[in-house]
Order: C-alpha cells, then structure tokens, then sequence
C-alpha cells in the first residue's frame, strides 16, 4: 500500500487528505472560508492567506488522525504549487516541505487543474475508463477542456478567453442579489420552479469551431435584460419567482454551452486529428450543478461515450485530488526538492501533469 497526503490551499479552501494507492480515499478533510468571503462577493486574497495560516496545522493533523496514519508511515507529501493565489499557495507549500523535511518525506509538487482532471480516475478506482477521455474542467478560476490520453497526460483543447463558468455563476448570482458563492445559490433559486426558457440568453460558441469558451457575455445580456441599456436605471425589484425564471434560464444557458462544447470536441475529433473520446467526464466545483449531470446523463449524441461524474467531495477544491495525482507522480520519479516554488499560473500548458 502506499500512502500519500495531499495538501491544498491554492484559493479559499483549507485541505489535507491521506490517499492509499492513488485512489482510496481514506481522509479528505475541507475547511471553506466561503462565509469569511461572503459579504465581499468574491474571495479577497490577503484574508485567504492570513486565514490558511491559522487553518493548515489543525486541518493537516485532522486529515492524519483520521485516516490512523502516523506522518513516518506516509510513502510521499503532495501539494498544489501552480496556480492559484501566491499567499495561498505559499501556506500550503511550507505546511508540505515542513512535513516532508522532518519525516524524510518524497516532495511533491502538483498542478491544481490537473489534479481536477485526475480526480476522475480517482472516481473510477480500478475500473479505468476507456481512454482517450474528453473532461471539463469548470471551477470558479478556471474553464477548460482536455484531451486525455493516460493518468496523468492532459493535453488542453481549449479554455475560457474570459470569466470561468463558476464565475460567471458567482457574478450572475450577485446581479440576481443572490448569496455567494453563486453556483449553489442559482441552481437553488432554479430549482424552486423556475422556468429555464423564461428568458432568451445566449450560448456563446465562439464560431463554428472553438472549443474555447467565453461566458463574460452571458452575465451582460442578463444585465441587460434586467434594466435595459440604461445602466443608470436602478435594478427592478425581483420578486421571488422571477428571480427563480432567470436563475433557471441563465443556469440552463451556462449548462447548454459546455454541452455543445463537448458535443463539438467530440465531433471534431478525427478532424482535429485526435482520436475519438471514449469517456467524458467533469471536474471543478461547476461539475457539483444536478443540471449539468442531468443533461450529460441525458444527452444522446455523447451517449456512447462512458460517463464520469466524480462525487462531489472530489468535484470542488480537496486535497483528495491533489494526493492522488501525487501518488502517480511519485511512483513515476517526478517529486521535488524543498525549493518547489509557488506559481500563480501553470507551469506548462503542454502535455502532463
Ligand atoms: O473548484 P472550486 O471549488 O474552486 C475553484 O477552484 O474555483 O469551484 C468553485 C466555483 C464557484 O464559482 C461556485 O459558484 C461554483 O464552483 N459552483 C457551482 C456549484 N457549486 C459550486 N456552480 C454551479 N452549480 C453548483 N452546484
Ligand atoms: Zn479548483
């Protein structure tokens, strides 16, 4: 057996995790900070870090303490180094060099939106998916899609030019006057009865090929619906069922776009000259959204495809992913030594993890 922690602080969310063999999940350990965040609409980066700070010692020895594992026992200590917030990322990198200076641990590094792409090996345990798999990664900072050949070997088809998709939720909710984080609080609203073809609001394709995304245009057009071009006139009072209607159309408008676009990279495979997908799946706190999997589940253009939808303790930030992905990284000679520095963008946008 081997045993990894993992170690996560890369935006608003405190975590450590212990994984045997790369996908038993024996402790995964979450402390948000979204209340701390709340009345700013947004995570504020210097209350992220100072709050990392208090939280990465008590949430690390919880992760350990439940899984029954003592750190001399651990096989490696994995940690998000690239990308993410620079003060985040820092907490969690010194928390991780710490543990692994002391206990003569293999160090390392790993990338946030791989381990997003791996937590679906993960969901799969030992039943591999056919590969290639086509996955989505949708969270808050980033929307992307990846060609994935192999645990571990991503290849990126394409991402967003503008806001990610939970974004575009988080500031589609706020214009809604409805709770942050806004993905959770619009499929709420939604669900309530809302009418998802009660407003028309785009589904921005980019032109007959992208595989790139843009949801920036989105949130404007509800704008826009909501007063007009008069960017003076003040917001219409909503009552409680027309905010449920445009809760409903804009979450269906955000759902309908990244399935057309994994309709499309499925279609152009060959065209692309890739090979054609044999599983799809989803990952990042948007792969949380019970639309979103409805209307995979559903579709029938991608129905041959194996579906993935990783739970959802695996979908949004966890250190779960991150000690998964270092399992595999370490059992394949990539570790690091204690000079691993923190990066706010991804090293690479090339070909592995
Ligand atoms: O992956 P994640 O936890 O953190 C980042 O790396 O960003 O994703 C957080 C994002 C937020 O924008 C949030 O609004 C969105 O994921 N989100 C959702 C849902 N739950 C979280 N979006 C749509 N539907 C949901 N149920
Ligand atoms: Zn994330």
């Amino acid at each position: 057996v081997s045993l990894v922690l993992g170690i996560e602080s890369s935006c608003d969310e405190t975590a450590a995790a212990v994984v045997a063999d790369g996908h038993d999940v024996r402790s995964n350990v979450v402390w948000s900070q979204i209340e701390e965040h709340r009345r700013y609409g947004g995570v504020v980066p210097e209350l992220a870090s100072r709050s990392h700070v208090e939280r990465i010692v008590p949430v690390t020895e919880r992760a350990l303490a439940e899984a029954g594992i003592d750190p001399a026992d651990l096989d490696a200590v994995a940690v998000t180094a690239r990308p993410g917030l620079v003060g985040c990322l820092l907490v969690g990198l010194v928390a991780a060099k710490t543990i692994a200076w002391r206990f003569g641990l293999p160090l390392v590094g790993v990338d946030h939106v791989s381990a997003h792409v791996h937590a679906a090996f993960m969901a799969c345990g030992e039943n591999a998916p056919p590969l290639p798999m086509l996955c989505l990664v949708a969270s808050g900072g980033h929307t992307a899609l990846y060609d994935v050949a192999a645990p571990g070997a991503i290849a990126p088809l394409g991402r967003t030019l503008d806001d990610a998709a939970g974004e575009a939720f988080d500031k589609a909710a706020a214009i809604l006057g409805l709770p942050y984080p806004g993905g959770p609080s619009i499929e709420a609203a939604a669900r309530a009865g809302g009418d998802p073809r009660a407003i028309d609001l785009p589904r921005p394709m980019l032109g007959p090929k992208s595989l790139d995304f843009s949801f920036s245009g989105l949130k404007t057009a509800l704008l826009y619906h909501l007063r007009g071009n008069a960017l003076r006139r003040p917001m219409p009072d909503l009552d409680e069922r027309a905010r449920a209607d445009l809760a409903a159309s804009f979450q269906e408008a955000v759902v309908q776009t990244l399935v057309r676009k994994l309709r499309r990279a499925v279609r152009h495979a060959s065209e692309q000259g890739r090979e054609r997908p044999r599983s799809l799946a989803i990952g990042g706190g948007v792969a949380r959204n019970t639309r979103l999997r409805e209307a995979l589940a559903e579709d029938r253009e991608l129905r041959d495809l194996e579906l993935v939808l990783p739970p959802l303790s695996l979908c949004s930030d966890n250190a779960a992913m991150v000690a998964g992905l270092g399992d595999l990284l370490w059992r394949s000679g990539t570790t690091d030594d204690l000079s691993l520095p923190a990066r706010p963008t991804s090293r690479r946008r090339g070909t592995t993890a």
